[in-house]
């Protein structure tokens, strides 16, 4: 903490709710800084006042946070906040300007109220944007210049202006491939259906209702796309007719329902040179199925999940290539995730 800072909020509270030490200066320790320096694997500093990433640019080391970001040859990210008009100062972009230059990663503010009261691009980014920068800090780039599209979620095949079939699909596992893969220095694009998992940050995604609408929005990008991983639950099949008025009730009503367009096969077809990956869901003979599925879509790797995962607390699941397969549980998806783009990776750069 910055002495400016412990004018905010003492340090206790900081050690208390934390339950790590708070550094303020030299007392304790007349290395503070070079300890701390050699110590961090990554350094984050949030928030950034306008003051401090001014003193960065400019090597000055008067307290023990700048002292020891000087004495730091590691990744560095700093968390601007401020009051909007002090943060677009000409002094201060020119200062961030030279910040990224060194590679300094500069997680931008959000748009809200500031604490001047006033409302507009200054506040600090959400703990969830600051988790996920310092996940990409120390993960290594072997997906760097690699393309990764991913979808997700559930489609909608209507059956009248306000009435649908659907699933539970929650967009979780597919969020969380776009999260990892942006970790490992890929650029990603999700194209997803109906979710209700959190969105992944700084990853730009595109909604699609139908299936019909995904298979077009996922064509127009599977050309310049490196890596594609099919994980929506799209729809097999879709009402006939999509009536146009509000259908009144009735004792019974029958829908006849015809089969969507399957994007994985279609992909198959197309594929060149691009890697591709499914997911099967699977009730019984999970791998015999699931490798069936493998050769018959033309994929490159597919994972399979017992139909159990849907509700269970754990992932489970099996990694299967024409090399071999691998089963993994993990608590997470998460964890499900980072285990999957690592093997996406290795295959990918060999
Ligand atoms: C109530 C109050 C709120 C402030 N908020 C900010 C802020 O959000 N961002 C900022 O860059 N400076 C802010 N300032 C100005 C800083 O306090 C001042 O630049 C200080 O020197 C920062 O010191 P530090 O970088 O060592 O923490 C604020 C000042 C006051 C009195």
């Amino acid at each position: 903490m910055t002495p400016f800072a412990r004018r905010f909020v003492g340090e206790l509270s900081f050690e208390t709710l934390s339950g790590n030490k708070v550094f303020i200066d030299w007392s304790e320790e007349p290395l503070a800084h070079i300890n701390l320096a050699r110590w961090a694997e990554v350094f984050l500093i949030a928030p950034c006042t306008v003051n401090t990433l001014s003193k960065l640019a400019l090597g000055i080391g008067d307290n023990l946070l700048t002292t020891t970001a000087l004495a730091y040859n590691g990744k560095l990210l700093i968390a601007p906040a401020a009051n909007t008009v002090m943060y677009k100062n000409p002094a201060v972009q020119e200062n961030l300007r030279k910040l990224k230059e060194r590679g300094v990663i500069v997680i931008e503010p959000e748009w809200g109220v500031l604490a001047c009261e006033e409302e507009g691009e200054g506040k600090l980014a959400s703990e969830d944007r600051l988790l996920d920068w310092v996940c990409y800090a120390l993960n290594d780039k072997p997906l760097k210049g690699k393309r990764v599209l991913i979808t997700c979620g559930a489609t909608r095949e209507y059956i009248d202006p306000v009435r649908f079939i659907s699933n539970d699909s929650s967009g979780e596992m597919g969020f969380s491939l776009a999260r990892v893969a942006r970790w490992l220095g890929a650029e990603v694009k999700v194209i997803a259906g109906f979710t209700t998992a959190k969105e992944p940050p700084e990853v730009e995604i595109e909604r699609v209702k139908t299936t019909e609408e995904m298979l077009k929005a996922v064509l127009r990008e599977f050309e310049s796309a490196d890596v594609v991983i099919m994980n929506s639950a799209v729809a097999d099949y879709r009402p006939k007719e999509v009536k146009e008025q509000k259908i009144k009730k009735k004792e019974t009503l029958t829908l006849e329902l015809v089969k969507t367009p399957d994007i994985l096969e279609e992909l198959g077809r197309r594929k060149k040179g691009q890697f591709l990956v499914g997911f099967a869901l699977e009730s019984e003979k999970l791998v015999e199925n699931a490798r069936e599925k493998l050769r018959r879509k033309n994929l490159d790797m597919i994972i399979a999940n017992p139909v159990e995962v849907i509700s269970a607390g754990h992932h489970r699941g099996y990694l299967i290539t024409e090399r071999g397969e691998e089963e993994f549980v993990f608590d997470t998806k998460l964890e499900s995730a980072k285990f999957i783009m690592d093997r996406v990776a290795e295959l990918t750069s060999s």
